[in-house]
């Protein structure tokens, strides 16, 4: 049998991970095919450009977040922490990291509950592997995760490539719809869907929707790959083998947003996987999303201090405002009805 490693080494690794080893996937984002067209003439005053938004009852200052990532160690509460600070200070929105190794240690609830402590404004989402609820979750967890850092919706991941290629995954994937349906049921906040950064298809956003999700965050491909992270915590020679096939698996983002919209046009998209910019999160608005996430740009800033944080939400707040701006875009509700140049 294989030894598989507990929650909080597999927590602590993969911010090692992050930080120290290229893990970026073999495919890029596909937001580098589409472009704004200048205009020389715009008619508008900068500071008249408005990214603000509001989303599941509260106010953002922009379209940004923070993507879901960790908890579960003490370096994963610091860095939970100075994520939320730089949040509550910006006015974007946060989700957590799995929340599961709370629930397994509680003594580990306080490395995600500082998020709403220090962030008691902040648009915040609480986070479960799907995958759970065929080992054992059920609505019980998911209020008890929702409840731990007073959420306003629930985020369920989908990684199903991430469990296969690792020593001991969840691998059981089977008739899980029914149970995501059922927790979209009983919840009383809203449940989002993301996948970890290989995308969503057509057919996937169509099964989701019947479900009744919110939202789909569809984490797509040209960003963090988790294959690499799981090939760099290979215990051996076949799982390193195994998780390095899968460097260029998975829909690039771009295309992802577009399958959602297509698939199901009234669906709330949000979109990450690889966005380096605000100018990527601009053109993911424009082709369909309301939100745009970013993970390990802003592991790597919050390994450093909450303010290199701030400055990081500050300037990608920037560049969309400066992307509308130079593309003669008064406000996001314009943004989202502008076709890109491919
Ligand atoms: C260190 C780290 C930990 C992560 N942990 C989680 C997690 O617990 N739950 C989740 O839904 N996604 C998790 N993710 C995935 C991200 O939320 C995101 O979907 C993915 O990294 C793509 O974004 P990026 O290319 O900007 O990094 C994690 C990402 C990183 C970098």
């Amino acid at each position: 049998m294989r030894k598989v490693a507990p929650i909080e080494t597999r927590k602590s690794d993969h911010i090692k991970i992050n930080l120290e080893e290229d893990v970026r996937s073999g495919l890029t984002s596909g937001l580098e095919n589409y472009h704004f067209i200048h205009e020389a003439l715009p008619e508008l005053d900068l500071g008249q450009v408005d990214t603000s938004l509001s989303l599941f009852g509260k106010k953002l200052a922009a379209p940004i977040l923070i993507s879901s990532m960790t908890g579960g160690t003490e370096q994963a509460g610091e860095i939970n922490q100075r994520l939320a600070e730089a949040a509550q200070e910006c006015g974007v929105a946060m989700g957590v990291g799995s929340q599961r190794a709370a629930l397994e240690e509680p003594q580990q609830i306080p490395t995600y509950a500082i998020t709403r402590k220090v962030a008691p404004d902040v648009l915040l989402f609480a986070n479960l592997g799907a995958v759970q609820l065929n080992y054992g979750y059920g609505i019980d967890e998911c209020r008890r995760v929702v409840e731990m850092i007073r959420a306003d919706a629930l985020i369920l991941h989908l990684n199903p490539l991430q469990e296969a290629v690792q020593a001991g995954g969840d691998t059981n994937f089977a008739s899980l719809a029914k149970k995501i349906e059922g927790i979209c049921i009983k919840l009383e906040k809203p449940v989002i869907i993301k996948e970890v950064g290989w995308g969503i298809s057509e057919r996937t956003a169509k099964i989701l929707a019947d479900c009744g999700v919110a939202a789909i965050d569809v984490a797509g491909a040209g960003g963090t790959s988790w294959s690499q992270v799981e090939m760099y915590r290979a215990p051996d020679e076949f799982t390193r083998q195994l998780a390095a096939t899968f460097v260029g698996w998975g829909i690039p983002t771009a295309d992802s947003i577009l399958n959602v919209r297509k698939a199901v046009p009234d669906m709330k998209v949000f979109a990450s996987g690889g966005l380096k910019d605000g100018l990527d999160i601009a053109k993911c608005i424009a082709l369909g999303a309301t939100l745009g996430g970013m993970a390990g740009n802003f592991l790597k800033a919050a390994a450093v201090s909450s303010e290199k944080a701030v400055d990081l939400i500050r300037l990608i707040t920037r560049q969309i405002q400066v992307s509308m701006f130079a593309a003669g875009i008064v406000d996001l509700k314009h943004l989202e009805h502008i076709i890109l140049k491919k």
